[in-house]
């Protein structure tokens, strides 16, 4: 039996019960309540109003910086942060983070009268026209997020002003014009992002003042040579992305300055001469050289590793890959190179990859039709006349390829992010109704960077190529979150779409779309490759959902077209993870209620509890 507390302690509970309660009607001394700046608060009213988010009058009822999150969502955002003076009350706004509206257009001029804004987030809106000279009254900044709208126009020279940027994602807008000097003024800058864009290189020799740079990703800069001198002096740089930047010449000996450095993509320059400069840096970073003319051995060292190593596409790439006795897993892609792979394997793998590269192709098991159910098993229909769609589940990690074990075809992936892992194979358990051949949509290859498919030995002729998709990844949240799919597709070196959204072709997620082309195959290689342009949400409905999505593939000459039933028009998919995130989001939001709820408790017990003591032991000062 447990003992009752003592009658003293029942006593002290209750008077602290009653003190709970008298403090609780008579809060004494009245707390200072914070007050929004007027000029701040008539800004912020005015832009919410413009965009919709609030009607007037709970807006105007309600202090800012009192209520500071309006919207908090996995995929729509609108909060503010606030400064405030501890002795008048007086609240300034530092931060406004408005994300994930496709409805928000425009950027209202009030938003420029939020001179104290430290940190502006607007990024994954849909937000239109030229970025607004005035961004120079923002003089505070450090954080400046626009990605993923559809801005244009050039970068303002006023925005010249910001000096004190630590942070700028600028990427997948249409913004034109050359890549900004002044941001070589930014020297306090950690974190730099412009890709996806419209702008013009070279990069500028004096961005090498950005000495404070942890994470650059720049890319997608049309024109003019780069040289990579610059990035000599950045000890502090972990990420370093420079995706189609123009830059050529051979790579200067500075990597031993990096020690931070992890990730490395030099991925579509024109860089040349040998790869040895990098051989330190590979010992504890991936690295991503696909689509330069490297030239030289490739030493075995760099290939020694489980990180992975992208060389593809250099084609005076060569030396011999190493012996592999224990089968250790590399991650490695080498399509495209000289590499010799024969001790590592077999003849009839090596024949096939002989024939992607040109070298020698004699082979004499010739096809005219061909078809594979990306990311899925084996399928077949028997009233498809290429009826067998090849099974596609090998995973390829980061990086890597497969060879179909019966020497057709290859699947090559590079997962390139430095962000986050690439899934690879995805997969729904939706049925698309009403469509020929639904299975072939339930699964689909993606990959955040490249993806190509190559069919080997077919006859020469002329061939239809079709091409599935359906977007099973992005789940448009309830409240219409941001997610945007984009990448380009060329077939035999030639491009066929550029910014292909599967959703928007099909006219709604998780619905079909199919794309067909006509080509001519002299050389038995067909060659479809897909990839990601720099455009598109990044993280929505998590990292890496942006790159190239397939869902099935199918190859027929095109005088034997294949008759398949008209398909009728598909009722939109239930999206069943919405029901799973809500639940989670439900879950997660009873725990934070709890906890507050917690802190509430434990904060007021302390703080009753001083009360007490400070009431003994001082009666007056109450
Ligand atoms: C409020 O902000 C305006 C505009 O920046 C400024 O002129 C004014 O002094 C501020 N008021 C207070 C009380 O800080
Ligand atoms: C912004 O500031 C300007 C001048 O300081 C003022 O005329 C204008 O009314 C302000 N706009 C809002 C919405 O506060
Ligand atoms: C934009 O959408 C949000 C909710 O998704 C809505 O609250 C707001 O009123 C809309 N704004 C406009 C300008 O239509
Ligand atoms: C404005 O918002 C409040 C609270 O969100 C709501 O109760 C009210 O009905 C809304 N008024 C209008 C006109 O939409
Ligand atoms: C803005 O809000 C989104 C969603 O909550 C968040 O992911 C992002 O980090 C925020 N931006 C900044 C600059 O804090
Ligand atoms: C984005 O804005 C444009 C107009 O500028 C509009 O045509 C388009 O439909 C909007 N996109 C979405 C997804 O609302
Ligand atoms: C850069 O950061 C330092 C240290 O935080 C600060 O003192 C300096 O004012 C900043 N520079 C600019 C131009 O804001
Ligand atoms: C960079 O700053 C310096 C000194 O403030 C200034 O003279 C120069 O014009 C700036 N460069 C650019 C490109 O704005
Ligand atoms: C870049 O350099 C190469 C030679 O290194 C030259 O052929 C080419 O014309 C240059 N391109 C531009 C845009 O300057
Ligand atoms: C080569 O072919 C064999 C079967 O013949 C297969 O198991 C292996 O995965 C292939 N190698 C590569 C690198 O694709
Ligand atoms: C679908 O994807 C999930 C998660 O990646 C995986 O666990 C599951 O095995 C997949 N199902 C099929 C049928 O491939
Ligand atoms: C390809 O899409 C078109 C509509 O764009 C549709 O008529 C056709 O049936 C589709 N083909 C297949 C094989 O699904």
């Amino acid at each position: 039996m447990a003992p009752s507390p003592p009658a003293p302690l029942l006593l002290l509970l209750l008077a602290l019960t009653g003190l709970a309660v008298a403090v609780a009607q008579f809060p004494f001394p009245p707390p200072q309540q914070p007050t929004t700046n007027a000029s701040d608060a008539d800004a912020l009213r005015a832009v919410f109003r413009r965009w919709g988010l609030e009607n007037g009058t709970t807006v105007a009822s309600e202090d800012p910086c009192r209520k500071r999150v309006w919207f908090p969502s996995f995929a729509t955002n609108a909060s503010i942060d606030c400064s405030c003076d501890g002795s008048t009350g007086q609240c300034r706004i530092t931060h406004l983070n408005v994300t994930g509206y496709l409805n928000l257009t425009e950027i209202p001029p009030a938003l420029f009268n939020l001179t104290e804004l430290v940190s502006l987030d607007l990024s994954s809106n849909n937000l239109t026209g030229p970025i607004p000279p005035e961004i120079a009254n923002l003089s505070k900044l450090e954080t400046w997020h626009f990605n993923n709208n559809q801005l244009d126009g050039s970068f303002p020279n006023e925005a010249s002003h910001l000096t004190g940027l630590q942070s700028l994602w600028m990427f997948d807008n249409y913004i034109e014009g050359t890549l900004p000097e002044f941001i070589a003024n930014f020297t306090n800058l950690t974190d730099l992002r412009i890709y996806g864009m419209k702008l013009q290189g070279p990069i500028p020799n004096n961005f090498s003042n950005l000495i404070n740079l942890e994470t650059l990703m720049l890319g997608d800069l049309d024109g003019g040579n780069s040289t990579l001198e610059f990035i000599a002096s950045w000890a502090n740089l972990s990420t370093l992305s420079l995706r189609k930047c123009g830059i050529s010449g051979q790579l200067p000996n500075v990597l031993p300055n990096l020690p931070n450095l992890k990730y490395l993509d030099l991925g579509s320059n024109n860089l040349s001469g040998p790869i040895e400069p990098l051989l330190s840096y590979r010992s504890s970073g991936q690295l991503y050289i696909s689509g330069n003319n490297f030239s030289g051995n490739l030493p075995s060292e760099m290939v020694q590793s489980s990180r992975p190593l992208d060389v593809s596409y250099n084609p005076f790439l060569n030396g011999s890959l190493p012996n592999n006795p224990a089968g250790q897993k590399w991650s490695i892609n080498y399509i495209g190179t000289s590499i010799d792979a024969s001790r590592t394997i077999n003849s009839e793998n090596l024949t096939l990859l002989n024939c992607l590269n040109m070298k020698e192709c004699n082979y004499n098991n010739l096809i005219t039709s061909f078809s594979v159910n990306c990311g899925g098993k084996q399928m077949t229909y028997p009233d498809s006349s290429s009826n067998m769609f090849y099974d596609d589940t090998s995973e390829l990690g980061a990086v890597g390829f497969h060879v179909n074990t019966d020497r057709q075809w290859v699947v090559s992936q590079v997962g390139s992010d430095p962000l986050s892992d690439s899934p690879g194979i995805v997969n729904t358990t939706q049925v698309i109704p009403g469509i020929d051949m639904p299975e072939l949509y339930q699964t689909a290859r993606t990959s955040r960077s490249d993806l190509w498919y190559y069919v080997v030995g077919l006859s020469k002729g002329r061939y239809t190529v079709q091409l599935f998709f359906a977007e099973i990844v992005i789940q448009r949240e309830l409240n219409n979150g941001p997610g945007r799919r984009s990448f380009n597709i060329d077939i035999q070196d030639q491009n066929i779409r550029t910014d292909f959204d599967i959703s928007k072709e099909a006219g709604g997620l998780g619905r079909p779309t199919n794309i067909t082309h006509e080509v001519t195959i002299e050389n038995s290689v067909l060659k479809i490759h897909l990839y990601w342009n720099g455009r598109g949400t990044r993280r929505i409905p998590y990292e890496g959902a942006y790159g190239p999505l397939v869902s099935a593939i199918r190859v027929f000459p095109p005088e034997n077209p294949i008759n398949s039933p008209p398909p009728a028009q598909p009722e939109p998919v239930p999206q069943d993870n919405n029901n799973k995130d809500n639940k989670r989001r439900g879950v997660v939001a009873g725990i934070a209620a709890l906890c507050i709820a917690a802190a509430v408790i434990s904060s007021s017990v302390v703080y009753l509890w001083w009360k007490w003591v400070s009431l003994v032991k001082h009666p007056n000062s109450w």
